[in-house]
Formats: C-alpha cells, structure tokens, sequence
C-alpha cells in the first residue's frame, strides 16, 4: 500500500515542475495563485470528488504543470475524456508533453464557450477549477462562474481554493455549496468547494 503511493508521489514529482511554477508565480503572482504546485494528497483528494458519467468529460481550468489533471487520470478518469485549459502557454506545452492523449488548449478560461465548442460541445461531467478565483473583481467572478454553470448546469463545479471561508460570494453569485475536503497537507493548505446554482 504505501509502495503504491510513494510511486505515486514520485510521478507527482516527475510532472509538477516547480522551477516552471515558481518562475511563474514570480512573473504574474496574482494569476498562478500559489508558488508551488499542489500537493499529492491535496490532488487526490479533489480527483475523489469529481463526478462524471462514462460519455462525459472532465474539464479543468488552470491546469498548470499537470499534478491534478495526473490524479483525475490516476483516479480513472480517460485521457480522451480530459479538457485542460492553461493560459501560460510553456505550462500548456508541459502539458501537452507530459500527458498524452489529453486534450490541451493554451488559452483563457474566459473562453469556456468557445473552447467547448472547438472541442465539439462535449457532454460535461465536471468542470475542476483552479483559477484562484478569490482574487478576481466581482464583473470577472461572475462571468466565469457563469460560464462554468452553463458548461455544467446540473453538477456545478468544484474549486480548489487556500481560503477559510468561501472564496466566492454565494449569495451574490446566485449559488449554493461549500467546502467538501480539507488537507493541511499542502502548502498553503487547501481546500476542495462545489458550487451549484441556488434554487430559487
Ligand atoms: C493555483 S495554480 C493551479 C495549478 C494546478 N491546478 C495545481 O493545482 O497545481 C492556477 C493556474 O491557473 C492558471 N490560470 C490563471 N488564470 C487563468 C485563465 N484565465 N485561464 C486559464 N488558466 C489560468 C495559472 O496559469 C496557473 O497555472
């Protein structure tokens, strides 16, 4: 049992370039959200959560150098049936490089619609974002937020985020939800939000 995870982990090294990453978070701190990738427990334990049914994808926004996209693979999810959007075009080449068979596109999770529709409008199982959303303003909160409920109107989303509290004002942005696992075993530790659009 633990031979498997420390081979685990030692994939999670191979894949999460943190010399790429730190470079990154020094050229645009607000944009990468965190100055190392995250943690293997902390990846496992948002693959865990990820709903789907079998002719659906995974889509997952701010993929960076991959550690998350690995674990959804880990956890069964196909390679044709993952849709990574990274907008630093180096960690979409990563990407491209590291994971074959996934679909990657370098560009803005702001395109959702029209990623989507590239892709062939796919049924969407889950959409996995790692954009640190928290530090948005609230016009841009909400575009994206919405663009994620139209890609997945029935699951929401999940989100990966280091806050204490909600990092996205429910009330405001229509939605339902909180927090559905926590690790102190990431730095900074973090925790795993769904979303869902309130019911009126
Ligand atoms: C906190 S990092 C998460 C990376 C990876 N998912 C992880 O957990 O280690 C945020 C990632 O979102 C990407 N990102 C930020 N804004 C984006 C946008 N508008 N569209 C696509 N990717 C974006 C950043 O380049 C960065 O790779």
């Amino acid at each position: 049992m633990s031979g498997i995870i420390i081979g685990k982990d030692r994939e999670h090294r191979s894949i999460s370039n943190a010399g790429l990453f730190f470079r990154r978070w020094l050229a645009n701190p607000l944009q990468m959200g965190s100055i190392i990738p995250s943690s293997p427990t902390f990846c496992r334990l948002i693959a865990e959560r990820v709903e789907r049914d079998p002719h659906e994808v995974v889509v997952e926004l701010g993929a960076g150098t991959g550690v998350v996209s690995r674990a959804l693979l880990a956890a069964g999810i196909p390679a044709d049936k993952l849709l990574l959007v990274e907008i630093v075009p180096d960690m979409a080449e990563h990407l491209r490089r590291m994971l074959p068979g996934v679909r990657v596109v370098c560009g803005d999770a702001f395109e959702l619609p029209k990623v989507l529709a590239e892709a062939g409008n796919p049924p969407v199982g889950d959409v996995v974002c790692g954009i640190p959303l928290v530090m948005l303003p609230a016009e841009q909160q909400r575009r994206i937020v919405s663009a994620m409920l139209e890609a997945s109107p029935r699951r929401g989303f999940l989100h990966l985020s280091y806050c204490i509290t909600s990092p996205l004002p429910k009330r405001r942005l229509g939605l339902t939800g909180g927090r559905l696992a926590y690790t102190w075993r990431n730095f900074p530790p973090g925790g795993v939000w769904r979303y869902a659009p309130a019911r009126s």
